[in-house]
């Protein structure tokens, strides 16, 4: 990218931190101008821990499962919480999932060694992808993994076979692409029928999936599964995909006997990036998908399945933040300001991947109001490395602990290591305590894999 297009309307907002409503962690405070997380100063936890550095509030997180267990459970009492781990793993995250009562949804080999490497439990473990290697399949049975969800007919061949091989019989999930376009990001729909995820409907490559899985005595078909996209906003993108299900579930009754005795909705539930963002809540959210799932089944009368909901962003994303220390302040007269931090599209690629927006404030002047507006850069060699454009912020000085709101989701998991910058470290507060959970890369680590 050459040039960052300039958004005229961009003005200082005067806000303060705390005025910055649903994008915050819900435990931030402003003490003496300091942002507090968890009830631990973030300016000591950036010279502690160095910057760039990800601050994620524990409690939140473990909230955010809770209410997505209290609130489908509230309308159906059959009901799983699979947080999905793309959005952010690592040892402690799985222990504290598997501590909340939730599954696991892995997406490769890497997600679901460092599940069992945290003593997940492999049966509440459900895993995707659209092509799973033979290794990462065989890796899943001989863990004994709860469900696989499939995504194509060769992968129903090796799971049949890999299955037999071991003397096993592996329940799946068969995954269908209900043809409902979400409103969100193109890069992130998944459920429409141009889509390399999943089965068709209209034309019968679902229903052809179904009866192979039948016929194969390594399978052991357990119900369906779909995914229509992410940071999705209007619940009724999940109602039209509920509706669509379950009507196909009824097909499979009609013409073959089989009753489906699970339905996993995926996750994509948004959250809030922005101040003007007005996500809907888990509360509404389970409301939905429990209600609409229960009222399709009764037209059709349909046992009520057990239901799984998958939720990835929601769980995470407001409970963590990035840190940085800024570097440089440089006024261009007539075009901008930017302000370059010691990170930037390695530790957050989504503004140069989905122009997604982001809140900032100088953690060091939080109580002061975002009276400038300013392009917050990152330190890397290429022009589209910006991790805010024209935001309003508090005035910027080297030395200042920069701090970027909603960023627990797709930003460590999405990290990256080029110009061979070190990855950032993870900390997780709570109750006033710090505690490290991924440390810092070093440069050994850098060339660990040179040979
Ligand atoms: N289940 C399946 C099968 C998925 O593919 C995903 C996300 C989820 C659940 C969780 O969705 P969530 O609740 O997090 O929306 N990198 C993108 C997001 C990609 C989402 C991929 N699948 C981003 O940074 O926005």
């Amino acid at each position: 990218m050459a040039n960052i297009a300039c958004d005229p309307n961009a003005r200082p907002d005067f806000k303060t931190t705390m005025e910055l409503g649903a994008v915050l962690p819900q435990s931030a405070e402003v003490k003496d101008g300091e942002l507090y997380i968890g009830g631990v100063n973030t300016i000591d936890l950036a010279r502690e821990y160095g910057t760039a550095l990800y601050v994620m509030d524990e409690q939140q997180i473990r909230d955010q499962l809770r209410n997505y267990l209290k609130w489908t459970r509230y309308h159906w009492k059959d009901v799983d919480v699979v947080y999905a781990g793309k959005a952010f793993i690592c040892k402690a995250m799985c222990k504290l999932v598997a501590e909340e009562g939730c599954h696991l949804d892995v997406s490769s080999g890497g997600e679901l060694a460092i599940a069992l490497a945290a003593d997940f439990p492999a049966e509440r473990v459900v895993a995707h992808g659209n092509n799973k290697t033979m290794q990462e399949l065989t890796e899943a049975i001989t863990a004994g993994v709860g469900r696989i969800v499939v995504d194509s007919f060769d992968e129903l061949s090796r799971i049949d076979s890999i299955a037999r091989d071991l003397g096993k019989v592996q329940p799946i999930l068969i995954r269908i692409t209900p043809g409902v376009v979400a409103d969100t990001h193109a890069y992130i729909t998944t459920g429409s029928e141009d889509s390399k995820f999943g089965f068709g409907l209209r034309d019968g490559l679902a229903f052809k999936a179904v009866e192979t899985a039948l016929d194969l005595p390594g399978i052991e078909l357990k119900g369906l599964h779909m995914h229509i996209g992410s940071q999705i906003f209007v619940l009724n993108s999940y109602a039209k995909a509920i509706e669509v299900i379950v009507h196909f579930m009824d097909e499979i009754r009609e013409k073959t006997g089989f009753v489906i005795s699970e339905l996993d909705t995926g996750g994509g539930l948004g959250i809030a990036y922005g101040v003007p963002d007005e996500p809907s809540t888990i509360k509404d959210y389970g409301k939905v998908i429990v209600d609409d799932i229960k009222e399709h089944c009764e037209a059709h009368s349909l046992p009520v399945p057990r239901i799984l909901v998958e939720p990835g962003r929601s769980i995470v994303a407001n409970a963590g933040v990035t840190l940085y220390t800024v570097g440089t302040v440089k006024h261009i007269p007539n075009v901008r300001t930017y302000v370059a931090v010691d990170g930037g599209m390695t530790d957050n690629i989504r503004t140069a991947l989905y122009d997604a927006h982001y809140e900032p404030v100088i953690a060091n002047k939080s109580d002061k109001p975002r009276d400038t507006v300013v392009t917050i850069a990152g330190k890397h060699c290429e022009s589209g490395d910006v991790i805010v454009v024209d935001t309003p912020l508090q005035s910027a000085e080297p030395g200042d602990i920069l701090c970027v709101f909603a960023t627990g989701a797709y930003c460590q998991s999405m990290a990256s290591n080029y110009n061979k910058q070190v990855r950032p470290g993870v900390v997780f507060v709570n109750n006033g305590e710090a505690r490290l959970v991924v440390r810092r890369e070093t440069y050994e680590d850098l060339m660990r894999c040179d040979v």
